[in-house]
């Protein structure tokens, strides 16, 4: 994930929404990837460009790997899969486990399903109509609607990978207590987000070091949750990690370390991801 966010800013490639990407002409190009053809409009919604998506997919495998352990065997969940940069490379390492992929972008899953899916029957996608101004603006639904189709503590991994960081508390509230619900006992959530702290905010403003001037100026109503642009209110959403704490311990899990620290704001001497990130269990 760190080549993700330190693209050239002259290759920025913003985010889509569902609605904008209709309008737009659809790509013709495609990246060809682990014997898959994957349009490049679709994978524009991600966030970043065709040019690193394969390294970018390749390092989201060995942090997951590293940070939360995959086994062959293992039940994963992934919520915001998009366009399968990690279900991709996790095809071939789940051969006697299953994934489900969960998104809000509908082109995205019907995609899935019909590329990956359709090769790796043990890999299912679902799409929710959620209603969210970047990524589905004519959704019909709310993320507290939705009840991940999973039976209660069968999941032995749930992912979230730069997905928090679009996303308000109460939603984060509501997927960490489905993830609660559904996780085995020795389960293991793991999430990329910004976590933000004075210095960290400091180092940000100075260093600039991403496409996306994340600066963090808005702190609407105190709660510890940095939103990056009013105007795009879900383009960077950070949070206090007062406010992680908060939000992770009320949902009945808990964190097994400290923040994973993360390059984007280099506040950090020897970040480990990208992206901050939370790495939780059930909290007995
Ligand atoms: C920055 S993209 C990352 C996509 C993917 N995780 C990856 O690394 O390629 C954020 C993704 O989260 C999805 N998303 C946003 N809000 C969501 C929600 N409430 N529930 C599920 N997915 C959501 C978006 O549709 C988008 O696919």
């Amino acid at each position: 994930m760190l080549e993700n966010l330190f693209k050239p800013k002259v290759r920025s490639v913003p985010i889509k929404s569902t609605a904008e990407s209709e309008d737009m002409e659809k790509c013709t190009e495609f990246l060809s990837y682990a014997g898959f053809d994957i349009p490049h409009h679709l994978i524009n919604l991600t966030g970043s460009g065709a040019d690193t998506f394969i390294v970018n997919a390749e390092g989201q495998l060995a942090e997951l790997r590293d940070k939360i352990g995959i086994e062959p065997h293992y039940s994963v969940v992934e919520v915001g899969c998009g366009v399968g940069r990690s279900a991709i490379p996790l095809a071939s390492v789940l051969t006697h486990g299953t994934y489900l992929g969960i998104d809000i972008i509908e082109e995205s899953i019907v995609w899935d399903l019909a590329n990956i899916a359709e090769k790796y029957p043990n890999f299912q996608f679902v799409h929710f109509d959620v209603k969210d101004d970047l990524h589905n603006p004519a959704g019909r639904m709310s993320t507290m609607d939705i009840t991940i189709p999973v039976e209660d503590c069968s999941v032995d991994r749930v992912i979230f990978w730069s997905v928090f960081t679009h996303l308000f508390e109460v939603e984060i509230s509501h997927y960490l207590r489905e993830c609660r619900r559904v996780l085995k006992p020795n389960g293991r959530v793991w999430a990329s987000c910004f976590v933000i702290t004075p210095e960290v905010l400091a180092a940000a403003r100075s260093t600039d070091l991403t496409q996306w001037a994340l600066s963090f100026p808005n702190e609407p109503d105190a709660s510890g949750c940095y939103i990056n642009n009013l105007d795009v209110p879900r383009g960077a959403v950070g949070y206090a990690p007062e406010a992680l704490t908060r939000i992770v311990s009320g949902a009945g899990l808990t964190m097994t370390r400290d923040f994973v620290k993360g390059m984007w704001s280099g506040y950090y001497n020897e970040p480990e991801s990208g992206q901050d990130g939370i790495i939780m269990r059930k909290a007995k």
